[in-house]
């Protein structure tokens, strides 16, 4: 440890939000520097059967052994809620052309699956047409994390497409891979 300098205890660095004078706008201009793939995570309401679904792209791999998934859900999601009792998920990896269904996935009052094919992966989570890969999974863990709540999935089934062209999202913009 350097001379003079206590590290934080790991209580106030997680707890108490003077521990850091960060502004959320600054964070969130630095960290739209790091390009991301698109998601929308989808599951059907146990109470209605109907699909639900947001857009995500906090996804990320987090174990092999066993298989398991991560994302990031914002504290004032509706969807959640829902989507968590729900016994299998499905995050769907977007392909380039489908930029309208990501937006779609992220606009409140609207019917998000109109007009959208979808079919129940193995497990029954709606997989979206045309997209370049999905991972099928139940819930395994939820970690509060500040105002999102960090969910964890251990994956029952998946699928790629080797032909996929992934959508990227890089500084507030989508775009494609150039190879
Ligand atoms: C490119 C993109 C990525 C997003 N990633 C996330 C995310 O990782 N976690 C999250 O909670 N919301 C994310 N959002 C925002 C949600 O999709 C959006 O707030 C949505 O309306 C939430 O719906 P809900 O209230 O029905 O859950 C993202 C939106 C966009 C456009």
């Amino acid at each position: 440890m350097i001379a003079g300098r206590r590290r934080p205890e790991r209580e106030d660095r997680l707890v108490n939000p003077s521990a850091s004078t960060v502004e959320p706008d600054h964070f969130r201009h630095v960290l739209g520097h790091f390009a991301t793939g698109v998601t929308a995570v989808t599951a059907l309401d146990p109470a209605s059967n109907r699909p639900v679904g947001l857009t995500v792209n906090s996804f990320a791999s987090v174990s092999l052994r066993p298989p398991l998934v991560s994302f990031c859900v914002g504290r004032g999601s509706g969807s959640w809620p829902i989507m968590r009792t729900a016994d299998r998920l499905c995050v769907n990896i977007l392909g380039v052309e489908q930029q309208a269904v990501c937006e779609r996935m992220a606009t409140a009052r609207v019917d998000r699956f109109r007009g959208l094919d979808w079919e129940l992966s193995p497990g029954g989570a709606p997989v979206l047409a045309g997209v370049v890969a999905w991972v099928e999974g139940a819930v395994e863990a939820e970690h509060d994390a500040g105002d999102h709540v960090i969910v964890v999935l251990r994956v029952h089934h998946l699928h790629g497409r080797p032909d996929g062209q992934p959508l990227l999202f890089l500084r507030g913009r989508y775009g494609r891979f150039a190879h």
